[in-house]
């Protein structure tokens, strides 16, 4: 799971891809973290994003660098518990004038059955689950 944190961190931005209904939603997310092992994103629940998480929680990020895609699929769980939120908000001091871990907004959920593909025009893919 590190070489999929390190990637995102080092693409800095990726897209992350939700279901609404029958309608894939998309748009560009770039907070990663870890906590306690498993591989955390962060978002507020005002956002339509989140509604959608919620209703279903399978998602898939891609992120691009160097000529090397990675794809995460997975389930995201969410996590209720302040020390999560902070640990994030840690990581990222940018967020914290917008977002507290005790907002009532602020949420972060892990990944779960997440399968991780390391893809390039010249190289066989790599999966890694986690
Ligand atoms: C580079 C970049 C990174 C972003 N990272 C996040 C993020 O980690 N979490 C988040 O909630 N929004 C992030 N955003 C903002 C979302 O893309 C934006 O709020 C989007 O509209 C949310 O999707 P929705 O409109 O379907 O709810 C980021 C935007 C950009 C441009």
């Amino acid at each position: 799971m590190e070489k999929v944190v390190k990637f995102l961190k080092d693409a800095e931005t990726y897209y992350l891809a939700t279901v609404d209904g029958d309608q894939p939603r998309v748009r560009p997310f770039g907070t990663v973290n870890v906590f306690e092992g498993k591989l955390y994103i962060q978002t507020g629940k005002v956002k339509d994003v989140s509604k959608q998480i919620h209703k279903n929680p399978k998602v898939e990020i891609c992120a691009f660098k160097n000529g090397e895609w990675l794809r995460v699929a997975g389930e995201l769980k969410e996590d209720e518990r302040i020390e999560a939120k902070q640990a994030m908000l840690d990581a990222y001091p940018s967020l914290q004038g917008m977002y507290s871990a005790d907002d009532g907004n602020t949420e972060v959920f892990y990944f779960t059955n997440a399968t991780a593909t390391f893809s390039s025009f010249t190289r066989a893919p790599e999966t890694v689950n986690f």
